[in-house]
């Protein structure tokens, strides 16, 4: 498929909207993206003809909802190049995903003494369950620290693994400077020293072709919403062979074998032992909407437009006078930057009377914040239905904020 920006555009009913008297410059979809009509239309024709309680009813619309629901487990297989739709579990989003395995894996391979890697560009979601299940088991957080430029200093990464390290925990891409890490080899490295791995593709699956068994990890974790789909879903891979050796981490209905009293109750076997209580069935239709999307789209074509409009927005930028622009060269989707000695928020806001919506803060990262030295910055980012024309506006609202404001 070619890529043509007015029909993708007309894909998303929002976007025709104004916002203080312009029209909407969306630049946020690192934080959540905008939904097409395929994903909504999908999410309420489920409600309106095929809505049920899943995996609980012999009648027919509890059955046609259950197999509605696990075709997308199929399909979201097909979307990471799993090996089986057993390797996928539903989950709401990223951090429920890394809390799981916080909790099933950690909590129970974990022991005092052991130690685990994460790196200094984390989102808090893969920092803070990793600091709770430390505290509780008596392990150690070690943290891969970053270069100058916002990459990961990768040849530190054989420094920090002993006999006692047990996993590697890393973001595929950064949310707050769109850094790609060299994933496939940090796992591979990983690997070898006989840690499990977890990959946060957050940042990632809505830019690129994910393929587990070839990135070779044994959790890669992603939420819908960033990728075009609904919030409230999402997808956690898990290695099947880790899967079945995991407890469940939370208890209810659906993840039970049979429930004894006083004692005694066993569990379903994964994934949907992981998956206790009704899950958010709408949402998860709508997400298979949402891969389905992107797949029709493809990576390819998908790849060479946002690289365009990136290279063609920081081409624009570099034209903004008293503009730090954050991190590497090569970079996915999102440019974060400071104007001047001036707060994020403000510059958010002034941006925000033009129209144009981007995140400002900390952007849950704030060990990256301190790595740089700022207690924030401001974040565009850039997806498949923004135009050279919202890069423009950008730089043109930003220099305009110079004029006013001094730098
Ligand atoms: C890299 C990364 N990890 C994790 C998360 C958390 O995702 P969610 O809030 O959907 O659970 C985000 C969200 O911004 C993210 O960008």
């Amino acid at each position: 498929m070619t890529f043509d920006l007015k029909r993708i555009r007309a894909d998303f009913p929002i976007l025709k909207r104004e916002v203080n008297g312009q029209p909407l410059a969306y630049l946020d979809s690192a934080a959540s993206a905008q939904r097409p009509l395929a994903v909504i239309d999908a999410e309420s024709h489920f409600y309106k003809h095929g809505y049920a309680a899943v995996h609980r009813g012999i009648h027919t619309l509890s059955q046609i909802a259950t197999t509605d629901m696990e075709n997308v487990r199929s399909q979201a297989a097909r979307f990471l190049n799993a090996a089986s739709a057993e390797e996928i579990v539903f989950i709401k989003g990223t951090t429920e995903g890394i809390n799981l395995v916080a909790n099933s894996w950690g909590g129970s391979q974990l022991q005092a003494g052991d130690n685990l890697i994460i790196t200094a560009m984390e989102h808090h979601a893969n920092i803070v369950p990793w600091q709770m299940v430390a505290q509780r088991t008596g392990a150690e957080i070690r943290v891969l620290p970053l270069t100058e430029n916002g990459e990961l200093a990768v040849e530190k990464l054989a420094d920090l693994i002993d006999e006692r390290t047990r996993l590697l925990a890393v973001a595929h891409v950064s949310n707050v400077l769109g850094t790609v890490n060299p994933v496939k080899a940090l796992v591979a490295q990983a690997k070898a020293a006989g840690l499990v791995t977890l990959v946060d593709g957050a940042q990632a699956v809505m830019h690129e072709k994910v393929d587990v068994q070839d990135i070779g990890c044994d959790f890669y974790v992603f939420s819908g919403h960033k990728l075009y789909g609904p919030t409230g879903a999402g997808i956690l891979y898990g290695r099947k062979a880790l899967l079945d050796e995991m407890p469940p981490w939370e208890g209810g209905g659906s993840m039970i074998d049979n429930v004894l009293l006083p004692m005694g109750t066993t569990w379903n076997k994964a994934p949907w032992r992981f998956e206790a209580g009704t899950p958010n069935t709408g949402g998860i239709i709508g997400l298979g909407a949402a891969l389905h999307y992107v797949e029709t789209l493809g990576f390819d074509v998908i790849h060479q437009r946002e690289t365009s409009l990136m290279n063609y927005a920081l081409e624009k930028l570099a034209d903004v006078p008293d503009l730090t622009i954050y991190g590497p060269a090569t970079r996915y989707g999102v440019i974060a930057f400071n104007l001047g000695k001036h707060h994020a928020f403000d510059v958010g806001s002034f941006l925000d009377q033009y129209g144009i919506a981007i995140r400002t803060g900390h952007h849950c990262a704030m060990p990256l914040m301190r790595h740089y030295n700022v207690p924030a910055m401001c974040r565009a980012s850039f997806a498949i239905y923004n135009s050279e024309a919202e890069a423009d506006r950008l730089a043109a609202g930003l220099t305009r904020i110079h004029r006013l404001l001094g730098g």
